[in-house]
């Protein structure tokens, strides 16, 4: 029940006058106001991308992970509390089944206009099946990771990934009118001498492009950090060699700072939580497929949400949760990856919280 709903119950017409006037935003320690949800509906997958997975992995038991319904309860809790931006991330969202019943059910939100923007990150895989159901729900746009256009690289990044499957998704998105952002994890000594292609690629095909720093995430077997990481200030001096890059206003809600590619047109993000730490800004928590909720991508401190979901019918009890849980949002994460150390090195896989 929302608190509209239980001070109307409770024949409160003061208190539900007060609360219909303004239903108070989710604001954390440091006065930001968290807006954008995060949602790992599964921590599935049908790729085992070397940066996020080791090969063997173990996943959640079933009995473990909330149902749709939950979910949906769930995400509309938070957009009750002014969440304008919900986010479904994996592992892979569209390898959960009948993933599209909860894209249609929280589509209730955009027409109503509580949500302005309900939208998903996915490896590609099964954006064939899905993108013209999904760009009939009211999603308008689509994150796919894709770090190299090379299909034996791709076949070596993701171990189980096939090329050709992500490219008829791409297009698949492209038809259905989805506006496509491709993210590219900036490898050293994999993907540094592409950089340029992706960029052209892009803008030929009109899609956002935004690199990312590699994150020390999980245990992910054998290859180390270091060995992958390559700073986004290198990378961009190495853009601008051939480039001309302006800098450019455009905000998404997300990390990225973005330049406008003059030669292309297109717009090339950076998401540097390495080199340019943009935690002072963060508007976001995730929640994960078990209903825990991170408060940050980089530190362990987390709230269970599944016990009051599954504990009460009563909406109120869940949001008091939610606020509590808002109220010990940390300033920031710790990741720093040198020749010297790997530190803030998180224990979960990126695929629990879905990035
Ligand atoms: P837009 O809405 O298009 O801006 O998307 P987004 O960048 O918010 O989401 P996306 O799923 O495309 O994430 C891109 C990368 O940004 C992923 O690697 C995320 O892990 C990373 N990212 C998003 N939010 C945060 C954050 O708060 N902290 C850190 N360190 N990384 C983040
Ligand atoms: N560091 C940075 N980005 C990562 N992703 C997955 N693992 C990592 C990591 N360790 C990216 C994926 C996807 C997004 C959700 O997170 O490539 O684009
Ligand atoms: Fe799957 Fe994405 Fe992780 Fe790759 S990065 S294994 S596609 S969840």
């Amino acid at each position: 029940m929302t608190e509209t709903a239980a001070a109307g119950q409770r024949g409160d017409r003061g208190n539900l006058d007060k609360v219909n006037a303004a239903i108070a935003p989710l604001i954390d320690p440091f006065q930001r106001q968290i807006s954008y949800l995060r949602v790992s509906v599964t921590d599935r997958c049908d790729f085992r991308c070397v940066y996020c997975m080791s090969e063997d992995m173990t996943f959640l038991p079933k009995r473990e992970v909330l149902s749709l319904e939950e979910l949906d309860r769930l995400c509309s809790a938070f957009v009750g509390l002014g969440v304008r931006k919900l986010r479904m991330t994996g592992g892979d969202p569209l390898v959960r089944r009948d993933i599209m019943w909860l894209f249609r059910r929280l589509s209730r939100h955009l027409d109503s206009g509580a949500l302005e923007e309900l939208t998903l990150t996915t490896n590609g895989s099964q954006l064939g099946r899905f993108s013209q159901d999904l760009a009939a729900m009211g999603v308008k746009r689509v994150n796919v990771s894709i770090d190299t256009l090379d299909p034996d690289k791709f076949a070596a990044i993701t171990r189980w990934g096939r090329f050709e499957q992500v490219m008829e998704g791409i297009a698949a998105a492209k038809a259905a009118g989805l506006a496509v952002k491709i993210n590219a994890v900036a490898l050293k000594g994999v993907n540094d001498d592409e950089v340029h292609k992706l960029v052209q690629w892009c803008g030929d095909e009109g899609f956002d492009l935004t690199f990312i720093e590699v994150m020390p995430m999980g245990d992910i077997g054998g290859e180390t950090r270091l060995d992958q990481y390559w700073p986004l200030s290198m990378l961009r001096g190495e853009l601008e060699s051939r480039w001309t890059l302006e800098d450019i206003d455009y905000k998404t809600g997300g990390p990225a700072r973005y330049a406008r590619c003059r030669e292309t047109g297109g717009r090339i993000g950076f998401i540097t939580p390495l080199t340019h730490n943009f935690c002072e800004s963060c508007n976001r928590v995730r929640l994960t497929c078990t209903g825990t909720l991170y408060m940050c991508l980089g530190q362990e401190d987390a709230a269970d949400l599944r016990a009051p979901l599954r504990d009460s019918d009563d909406d109120a009890v869940l949001e008091a949760a939610i606020r509590d849980a808002i109220s010990r949002k940390p300033k920031g994460h710790d990741f720093i990856i040198d020749r010297r150390r790997q530190q803030g090195v998180s224990s979960r896989h990126m695929s629990v919280t879905g990035g």
